[in-house]
């Protein structure tokens, strides 16, 4: 069944030039780029992208982190599209994550992880209407 997921390359990538590679890896295994937009997340954009996460321990270095630069936004679609760009983009922390993932490959960090990726159809809904309110 073909899915809309919504990716963030997040600020880390962006200033280590991995851009390319990254759109490269999801556009290789057949995905398609339905928008792409260079953006940026200020406080209260965080503060709802991560509704789930701000009362955690780790939450406020990693609200400095993604507000700290420039960041890619993107609806990426496809067959199963949301477990296929988590597959692709790999565990969490970047040390652990498989080789061949994204993270696994490019990542050694539990916060500087190079890509969001939403977990669930209800959470795609949800951060496509945030990042991409025309969709
Ligand atoms: P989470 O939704 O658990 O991970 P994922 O991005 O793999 O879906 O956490 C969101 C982000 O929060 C994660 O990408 C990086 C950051 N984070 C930390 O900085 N420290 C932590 O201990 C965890 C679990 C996450």
């Amino acid at each position: 069944m073909s899915e809309r997921t919504l990716v963030l390359i997040k600020p880390d990538a962006v200033r280590r030039g991995l851009v390319g590679e990254i759109i490269g890896r999801f556009e290789r295994k057949g995905l398609v780029i339905d928008a792409l937009a260079l953006r940026s997340m200020d406080g209260e954009l965080a503060d709802a992208h991560y509704a789930d996460h701000v009362t955690k321990a780790f939450y406020p270095p990693l609200k400095d982190f993604m507000t700290s630069g420039p960041l890619i936004a993107a609806i990426i679609s496809g067959d199963e599209a949301i477990a296929v760009v988590r597959t692709l983009v790999g565990a969490t922390d970047g040390r652990a994550a498989a080789a061949g993932t994204i993270r696994g490959d490019l990542s050694l960090s539990n916060r500087e992880n190079l890509v969001h990726a939403s977990d669930s159809p209800e959470s795609s809904a949800r951060e496509i209407a945030l990042w991409f309110p025309e969709f």
